[in-house]
This record gives C-alpha cells, sequence and structure tokens, in this order.
C-alpha cells in the first residue's frame, strides 16, 4: 500500500495520510541549525550539537510513537483537535503533509476549518520558522482558538532524560510581550550564554510556560486540560519541565485566513552582555530575528529564498529518463539525504538519538563521495578537519567530535581499514575539483599543530599503514574491525554490554581481512596517480609496486574456489569460505574485490558475482552473508550476535549493495547492475509501505534479510553511508557520468531496455548536458561522442572551466 507520492515539479513527497507505518520525517536546517521533523509535526530542534545544544525534548522509544514536537490544537467552538493529527489522532476531513528540500507542509481541515503549516529554518539564521495559516472554509463566522505547545530540552539531551534529581529544580523562563514571546533560560545564571525562544508575531490572549499546568495532572499530549477549558493559566514555570504554549483568539468570516509566524529560535549573547538588568536576560538577539520574521511576507522570502538555494544545489546534478523512479531519486532524493549525512553524520535521526555517535573516519569520508559536487568547499574543508585527526602512523581516531574536531578517547582507534578511506575521500575531491593544491595544505596529526605536514604526507601515512600491518597470508591485519564494525576477530568478549568494538582482549596478530586488501587495490591506483600528477614518480612506482603485490596475495589467499574469503580469523581460520559451517559468502569481499577489477582477467570477477547473485540476492537487496550465524561465536564477536537476517548477520545491509552494482558495470552486466540498485532503492518499494515501512524517498541502513521474520522491513533510514555508495553507483555508474583525473568520463553501462537518458552535470565550472542514446539496445559501450557538435576522441571530457553551457552526445553501441 501507498501512503502517498512523489511531486516531482515541486521536489516534494506528498503523504496523504497520517498514519504512515512509522514517522516519516524531513530534516530542516542547513548549517547550524538543524530541525526533525516528522508528518505529524513530531520531533526536535538543536543548535549545532544534537547532545550538548537541544532545544525541545523528545521521547526516543516512547509510547505512542514520536511523542513531542511543535504541535498546535485548534478550539472552533467546543470541537478541540489537532490538525497534524498527533498528538490527538484527530479526525480530519483533509489531511497531507509535503517534505521538500529543507521544509515541510502540513494541511489539514475538519468542520470547515483549514489548517496550514509550514515549517522550515531559514539560510543563515538560528530559528524554525512555522508559519501557520487558518481559513474559514464554512459558511458562517467562526471564533477559533490556537494553542502553541513545544517543551524544552534543558540543553544537554543525555543529561535531560537521566539527571531529573537536578533537572526536576532548575528549569526557568521569562516571558514578555503578555505571553507572545516566551524565553527558555534554564542555566543561563551560571554557565551557560545561550537561551531558546518560542514566539509569535500576533498578539496573545495568555500563555503557559508550566507543562503540567497546562496539560493537567497524569495527562498525556493529547489531552490538555487547558485547550480543553479554552483558557490559558499564563503560568511560570519554576522547575519540573518548562513548555512554551501561546493562545491566541481569531474570529474569523466565511472565506477569511489568517496567518501568523511562530519562530523557535536559539540566541547567545556574550558573556559581558548576558543581562539587561539583574536576573532579565538581554533580549537582544531575540529581538533581532523577531524583527526579520516578523511577518508572513517575511517567512514566505525566506522560504523562496531556501527553494532557490536548493534549485542552485541540485540543478549541479539532474536526471531525466522514462524511468521516473531512477530520475527522482538519482536527481533529487538521493543527493537530497547526501546532503544529510553531510550535516548530521551518524548523530541524529529517529534511529540515532543525537546522544551518542560523532563524526567517524571511514563514514564521513565515504559520505563525501556523496556531496563532493554539491559543496565542494565545504567538502575541503571536512576532509581537513578529518585528516586531523589521523595518528603520525597513519591510523586514525575512529570518530572525532563535530563541536571539538577532536578524536574522540572512547572508541579510539585501531580499525585498520580507516586509513584507505581517507584516501578515497581526498582522491573523490580533487577528482570533482581538480584541486591538487589541497594535497600542500599542513595538516596536523592526532590534533596537534606541532605535529601538522602536508596533506600529501597523511595520503602517504595510509598508504604505508596497510602496507606495514599484514599478517600471516600478507593480508591487510583487521585490528578492531574493517568497514563490518561486527566482525571483531581480535575482541572475544564474554561480558554483556562490554563494547564489541572497543574491546580487545584478544590481540591475535593474525586476524586479517579480505575487504581491508581489496580496498586497497580499489584505492591505491587513485594514490598513484595523485604521486604521478605532483610529480612523485618513485613513490608511485613503490605504491604501484605495492598494490599489484596485493593482487597477487588476494588471488593466492583471498580466494575460495568460486568466490573472494572474507578474512582469517585469530587463530588462522577462514571467514566466509565454502569450508564453514555458516558464513561461507560474503558480500562486502566479493563486491570490492571486483570493483577493484581483480579477478576481471581470469574469471574470477565473474565467478565472484555470478556466486553472490545465486546465493545471496534476495527480492528486496543482497544480503550480507550466508548462511547467517545461527549461534554466537565467540572468535567472531559482533556479527554473530543479532538474530540471524538482522543487521550484519546476513540483513540486507544497503551500505554494500552498490558495491555489488558498481562491481556488475565493471563485467559490463548493466541489466544486472540496474537490478541490484533498485531492489534497495526505496522509490521502488512506495506500494509495499506496510511492508518496508519507512520513508519511500530515502534509503535505509538495512532491510531485515531472508533469514528473518520481518524479510523486507527496512530500519534506520536517514543516516546510512548507503546514500553515498548508491549514488556513486547510480551517477557515476550506471549513468556513467564519472569525474575522473582528467575531466569527465562518459562510461554508462544501463541494462538493454534503457534505450535513452540525459543527465546535465556542472563540472569544474561549466555546465554540460548529456544526452545519451541507447536505440541500439546495448548494456555498455560509446560508439560516438560529440561535444557541441564535434566529434570527440575518447569519452573523456576535459575540464573546460569557460562557464558555458556545452551540448554533449552520446551514441551507445
Ligand atoms: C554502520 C557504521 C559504519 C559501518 C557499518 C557496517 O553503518 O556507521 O561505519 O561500516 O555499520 O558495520
Ligand atoms: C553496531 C552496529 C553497526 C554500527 C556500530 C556502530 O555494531 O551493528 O552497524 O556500525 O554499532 O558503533
Amino acid at each position: 500500500m501507498q501512503y502517498g507520492y512523489f511531486d516531482d515539479n515541486a521536489r516534494e513527497y506528498v503523504i496523504t495520510r497520517p498514519d504512515t507505518p512509522y514517522p516519516w520525517i524531513n530534516y530542516l536546517g542547513s548549517e547550524d541549525f538543524y530541525g526533525l521533523f516528522s508528518n505529524t509535526s513530531g520531533g526536535y530542534c538543536f543548535y549545532r550539537d544534537a547532545r550538548l545544544l537541544r532545544l525541545t525534548r523528545y521521547r526516543y522509544n516512547n509510547v505512542p510513537t514520536d511523542a513531542g514536537g511543535r504541535y498546535f490544537y485548534i478550539r472552533d467552538g467546543g470541537d478541540v483537535w489537532t490538525p497534524s493529527w498527533m498528538p490527538m489522532k484527530s479526525t480530519l476531513d483533509r489531511y497531507e503533509c509535503r517534505h521538500g528540500m529543507g521544509y515541510s507542509r502540513i494541511s489539514s481541515a475538519r468542520k470547515g476549518l483549514a489548517f496550514s503549516q509550514t515549517s522550515f529554518v531559514p539560510l543563515k539564521d538560528n530559528c524554525e520558522i512555522h508559519k501557520i495559516v487558518l481559513t474559514n472554509e464554512s459558511k458562517t463566522d467562526k471564533d477559533v482558538e490556537l494553542f502553541s505547545f513545544i517543551e524544552f530540552c534543558l540543553w544537554n539531551a543525555n543529561d535531560d532524560m537521566t539527571n531529573f534529581q537536578r533537572n526536576f529544580s532548575i528549569g526557568e523562563v521569562e516571558v514578555e510581550a503578555n505571553g507572545a514571546r516566551i524565553y527558555h533560560k534554564t542555566e543561563y545564571r551560571e554557565r551557560r550564554n545561550h537561551y531558546a525562544l518560542w514566539a509569535v508575531n500576533v498578539p496573545v490572549a495568555g500563555f503557559d510556560t508550566d507543562r503540567q499546568t497546562f496539560l493537567g495532572l497524569y495527562n498525556g499530549f493529547d489531552h490538555p486540560d487547558t485547550v480543553f477549558a479554552g483558557k490559558a493559566n499564563n503560568s511560570v514555570a519554576s522547575g519540573w519541565a518548562p513548555i512554551g504554549s501561546h493562545h491566541i483568539k481569531a474570529r474569523l468570516k466565511p472565506g477569511e485566513s489568517k496567518a501568523l509566524v511562530f519562530v523557535l529560535g536559539y540566541c547567545e549573547n556574550p558573556d559581558d552582555k548576558k543581562w539587561e538588568k539583574p536576573g532579565v536576560i538581554n533580549k537582544a538577539p531575540a529581538n533581532a530575528l523577531l524583527d526579520k520574521y516578523g511577518s508572513p511576507e517575511a517567512a514566505d522570502k525566506a522560504l523562496a529564498a531556501l527553494k532557490d538555494y536548493w534549485d542552485a544545489l541540485l540543478g549541479r546534478f539532474s536526471v531525466d529518463a522514462e524511468d521516473k523512479r531512477m530520475a527522482r531519486m538519482a536527481g533529487v532524493w538521493n543527493q537530497y539525504q547526501c546532503m544529510v549525512t553531510f550535516n548530521m553524520s551518524r548523530s541524529a535521526s529517529y534511529f540515532e538519538s543525537g546522544i551518542g555517535r560523532g563524526m567517524g573516519f571511514r563514514d564521513s569520508n565515504q559520505d563525501l563521495l556523496g556531496f563532493v559536487h554539491l559543496v565542494p568547499e565545504r567538502a575541503r574543508a571536512r576532509i581537513l578537519d578529518i585528516a586531523a585527526t589521523q595518528f603520525p602512523d597513519g591510523s586514525a581516531y575512529h570518530q572525532y567530535q563535530p563541536l571539538t574536531k577532536r578524536g574522540n578517547n572512547e572508541v579510539g582507534s585501531g580499525f585498520n581499514d580507516d586509513p584507505l578511506w581517507l584516501i578515497c575521500g581526498v582522491a573523490a575531491y580533487i577528482k570533482e575539483t581538480g584541486d591538487f593544491g589541497i594535497l600542500d595544505e599542513k595538516v596536523p596529526f592526532d590534533n596537534k599543530e606541532e605535529l601538522a605536514e602536508s596533506l600529501f604526507v597523511h595520503l602517504k601515512r595510509s598508504f604505508d599503514y596497510t602496507v606495514k600491518h599484514t599478517g600471516p597470508h600478507g593480508l591487510p591485519l583487521i585490528g578492531r574491525a574493517d568497514w563490518n564494525d561486527c566482525l571483531n576477530l581480535n575482541c572475544f568478549s564474554k561480558t554483556p554490554g562490554e563494547s564489541f568494538q572497543t574491546t580487545a582482549n584478544f590481540e591475535s596478530g593474525v586476524a586479517e581481512s579480505v575487504l581491508i586488501a581489496a580496498i586497497f587495490v580499489f584505492t591505491g591506483p587513485d594514490y598513484v596517480e595523485i604521486c604521478r600528477r605532483t610529480k612523485r614518480e618513485e613513490e608511485a612506482a613503490y605504491a604501484a609496486k605495492a598494490i599489484a603485490a596485493m593482487t597477487e596475495t588476494i588471488k593466492q589467499h583471498g580466494w575460495d574456489g568460486n568466490w573472494f574469503l572474507r578474512a582469517y580469523d585469530a587463530y588462522g581460520h577462514k571467514i566466509g569460505s565454502h569450508e564453514c559451517e555458516d558464513g561461507q559468502i560474503f558480500i562486502e569481499s566479493n563486491g570490492f574485490a571486483v570493483m577493484a577489477e581483480i579477478g576481471l582477467d581470469d574469471g574470477r570477477a565473474k565467478k565472484a558475482l555470478d556466486s553472490v547473485k545465486d546465493k545471496l540476492d534476495t527480492k528486496y537487496g543482497i544480503v550480507l552473508q550466508q548462511p547467517a550465524y545461527k549461534e554466537y561465536h565467540l572468535e567472531l564477536g559482533e556479527v554473530s550476535s543479532y538474530p540471524p537476517g538482522y543487521k550484519e548477520n546476513g540483513g540486507i545491509f544497503c551500505h554494500n549493495n552498490p558495491w555489488v552494482t558498481i562491481a556488475e558495470t565493471k563485467l559490463g552486466r548493466g541489466t544486472r547492475a540496474f537490478e541490484t540498485y533498485t531492489k534497495i532503492c526505496p522509490a521502488y518499494r512506495e506500494d509495499d509501505s506496510d511492508l518496508r515501512r519507512l520513508e519511500p524517498y530515502v534509503y535505509a541502513q538495512m532491510v531485515a534479510g531472508k533469514d528473518a521474520p520481518r524479510f523486507g522491513e527496512a530500519k534506520n533510514s536517514w543516516l546510512t553511508g548507503t546514500a553515498a555508495w548508491t549514488f556513486v553507483s547510480i551517477s557515476q555508474y550506471i549513468l556513467g557520468v564519472r569525474p575522473v583525473f582528467d575531466g569527465l568520463l562518459i562510461d554508462p553501462c544501463i541494462p538493454s531496455s534503457m534505450k535513452s537518458f540525459s543527465v546535465i552535470r556542472h563540472f569544474q565550472n561549466a555546465v554540460y548536458r548529456i544526452t545519451v542514446d541507447n536505440s541500439a539496445g546495448v548494456e555498455k559501450g560509446v560508439k560516438s561522442l560529440t561535444l557541441d557538435g564535434k566529434p570527440l576522441n575518447g569519452a573523456v571530457l576535459l575540464a573546460l572551466g569557460d562557464g558555458k553551457t556545452h551540448e554533449v552526445k552520446v551514441v551507445m553501441g
């Protein structure tokens, strides 16, 4: 069943009923201030750090699901209802939620009263705007009352939900303009210099800031006594739970509308300007915000500017094709998700609580592949931040904190795939921008300025780290884990609750990873090319030799006969071999080895991918391994801790599916490549939403595998490396518009049934309008290519950088 549809012209997903199988959310914000916003107005917002500076409270894993948000209650005569459906689950005569690029709009109606709420974070300002329009669609006058409601979080989200002995005594607010402006200032009297603001641009009839007073004792959000009574209490919170609620009255004639603007903002003052007078906070920054967004016209203007921003961004890569699902995902939603991973990393979603993970070294480098063409300057800055958390020996802090940009000691280092992802990310950046100058940037090691070296030296340390840390078969040592965080071969954990990833009590010095070897062979050639192009011939020769040697090692010790092995454990036993009882074949090493073109020459590549199809493929995507582990293996770690079919134990872990897609294009099998692409692509499962459950417009990290009772059900949408890799697979390898060191390579690999498509690609200050004609019905091969009408030799468009638009005609055959 479908719960909505794509409105491609508006770049919106339109949800047509509120009771989606899970909250379907959107992200508001593009720089420092962010909001998570569900289709029933649930969610929360924060400034820069979802853990430390959270403005509004949200209860994860609560009942009912998705409790807490920016709620509006309507009292129309005696009729009380919530126009976003939740929290009262009101019966609505009309409902629609449009999630667009950085904004959402909920429109609904009941008994002749229409409501619309447009929510967004304006560019450059630290606030959410909620523009509300009430319209009397009935034939008689209406006396309408609107109650707003938000609940403040006491800033540190972790402390907020645990430390009640303190928190119930510290909540403080201030109220101005008879209650139209509510300020949350908990801890402002001591070490904070920031407060939150919840204000409306019209006079109010009353207000509340104390939760219990507003709701009534033992009530939930679905039954606020105050709204039913039709009268605010003007309560001023003192401790307990500070909230913000306005009571607004409006008389509407038939056909008349009234627009209101609510601002939910974050304000900061310099330490010496904190107070207006003793005990009264300095409102200057709040006043500035409210002056700016004081009218519906001002809100509309800010929304228009936000739309222009997204038009420009997404204009950098767009697709037109007969297959609308592919076109809208590749051209719009997949890139949108990539920007969200850029902004959020793995911090805040409806599956990541915002109090856990920082920025991952490997995750952030991979995310970069998906947004480097959108925001190259910001990608550059991100690369330098990431590289600064590398250790002098080339290994890296596995995570760093976005606020401090320092490596996170609690998680530490020793994930031996990490260093290689830096090469991968930097190479992607240079191919996109041609900016070899980044290699000369001085970047600290371990965040210590005195250890700074050029970024090139960082890449060399990354490369050498893999060369120097090999095991008995000459394959890279795995350390705590490789890309698969759950393959913990040196961990041997028996203690409940112990972290599989940071426990290393059996440092074998033996456990090896075929995947790291394949990543080395995949990304190593970029390092060689970087060396050559910067005249480091000797280094290039050394690196090329190391890659050739590693390729041989994989062929010798990483091949199982019909597919690539996955690893060797701490006893030197094979993982991912037909000799194993469970875990005989894994997706990652097979996808990556073929991506690295290992075995293209001798048939192994084809054999490996055929085995993947035969043993791992399902109708919802390719599972991570088979057979799934039936019991816990001390020597394997977390991978065997999950029930069969979930997560890394035989789930469809979507992140690695595009590796197989790309690998298939290396074999020229366009039909199969596209099949693996569509199987995990959410837009193709839109009408299967009851089973899939999550948003049809974004990828999820995992879809339950065939061993799981809930085969086909998705979890963990939005913050996943799947976004970047699927974008790489569709844009660069299937549609085949791929940045290389010389320019833009045109090398499509598509299903024979796809007869044409076109792409508009901005690349290094020029625009290429590329149309591909496949009336020949092939899967791969460019027969001819013209640039502005002139035939080109080869398939690389050199970076013209002339600020002009160029016509590129490609004929396959
Ligand atoms: C999660 C992690 C990522 C890891 C993957 C596989 O997505 O964020 O770093 O590679 O799981 O375990
Ligand atoms: C768990 C998850 C894995 C994730 C890791 C992050 O191991 O299974 O996907 O990468 O946690 O720490």
